[in-house]
């Protein structure tokens, strides 16, 4: 089969994690790097054995010889980034928060769909195999009917006005950043759209540096917490009627969880170390639908990221909390 000829956009933090794990995988081609400094972009190329680089966005969205697009930029360019690739025919495969809000969302979906392109959020969580070990176990049946889900992901971050994490300017701020990683495990297991939404949220030099959120579900509920403002263990429990799925510390990438009776006895535990550092489960589920033809992943479906996006844009109304440029919705 032919290998997938990748272009990655930007070459930050994760553009450098998600290059090692491409570098492992057989199908695909380390094509090109593209930063908006050449010589940038001639580095990361050389470090990976990308075979060329380019000085701008555009060069590599106009490459046709670019089968995927890894876009790797702050959130706040993401919906230029992914709209300069489709239009160009470019598939994407683009970071979370795919957008800063929905209407950017919609968008761009309606970009892909003209450009008939596939196009997938980089939600590599739901890509790796203890996650759909869990997913089976609850669809299963193992824990009976879900009544409620606590999940974490809040990291003690140093203050750091040039980090984007900071920056209003690049869609900065902790519910799009890892508050989306607990909201996806909540829709994916109780549905994509609360009753209600009850949250806090604490605001700290333009954006939002923790939330504790409650999506009601009528008979199940969730409890999220994410934030850049104290550090927690990060790990989640899923608790049914019969029983609860407990995932391990830093729970979106955790390899190990764990099935407990409602007597809290151990039924089965599950340990699936990754193969090269968990990214390579996303890039061979894009490679699996370029190969077939499918313009968007199963494990990471459009109307997912959508419902995601809107339960965000929900949070940020309820508090008054708006990007530069965004109108209040
Ligand atoms: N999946 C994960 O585990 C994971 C982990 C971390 C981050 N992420 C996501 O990946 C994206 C990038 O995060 P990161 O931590 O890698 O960010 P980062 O280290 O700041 O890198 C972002 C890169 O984007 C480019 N860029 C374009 N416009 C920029 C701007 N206005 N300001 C700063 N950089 C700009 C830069 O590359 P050039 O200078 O080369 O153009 C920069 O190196 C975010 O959406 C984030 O949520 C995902």
């Amino acid at each position: 089969m032919k290998k997938i000829r990748w272009g990655i956009i930007g070459t930050g933090r994760i553009a450098n994690t998600f290059a090692q794990a491409l570098k492992g995988c057989p199908d695909a081609q380390l094509y090109a790097a593209a930063s908006r400094s050449s010589h940038k972009a001639a580095d990361f190329a050389e470090k990976y054995g990308f075979e060329k680089s380019y000085g701008s966005y555009a060069a590599l969205a106009e490459d046709k010889n670019v089968d995927i697009v890894y876009i790797a930029t702050p959130m706040a360019s993401h919906y230029d980034n992914c709209i300069l690739c489709m239009e160009n025919g470019r598939n994407v495969l683009c970071e979370k928060s795919v957008s800063l809000n929905s209407s950017q969302l919609e968008q761009m979906l309606e970009c892909a769909r003209k450009n008939k392109v596939f196009f997938m959020e980089a939600m590599w969580m739901k890509c790796t195999p203890t996650y759909l070990k869990a997913l089976e176990w609850v669809r299963s049946g193992r824990i009976g009917k879900v009544l409620c889900i606590r999940a974490d992901f809040s990291n003690l971050v140093p203050y750091d006005k040039s980090d984007r994490l900071f920056d209003p300017l690049c869609g900065g701020g902790a519910l799009l950043d890892v508050g989306v990683y607990p909201l996806t495990l909540a829709a994916d297991l109780l549905g994509d759209t609360p009753d209600s939404i009850t949250s806090t949220m604490n605001i700290s030099n333009g954006v939002d540096m923790s939330e504790c959120i409650t999506l009601d579900h009528g008979d199940a509920f969730a409890k999220i917490r994410c934030g850049f403002d104290r550090q927690l263990k990060n790990d989640a429990l899923i608790t049914g009627d019969k029983g609860c799925i407990l995932f391990g510390e830093w729970f979106h990438c955790t390899d190990r969880i764990t099935l407990f009776d409602t007597d809290g006895n151990v039924v089965e535990s599950s340990h699936l170390p990754v193969r090269i550092n968990g990214y390579e489960y996303e890039i061979e589920q894009a490679h699996s639908c370029l190969y077939n033809g499918a313009l968007q992943s199963d494990l990471v479906p459009h109307r997912c990221t959508a419902a995601v996006m809107k339960v965000m844009d929900s949070i940020r109304a309820r508090h008054g909390f708006y990007y530069p440029g965004e109108k209040a919705f």
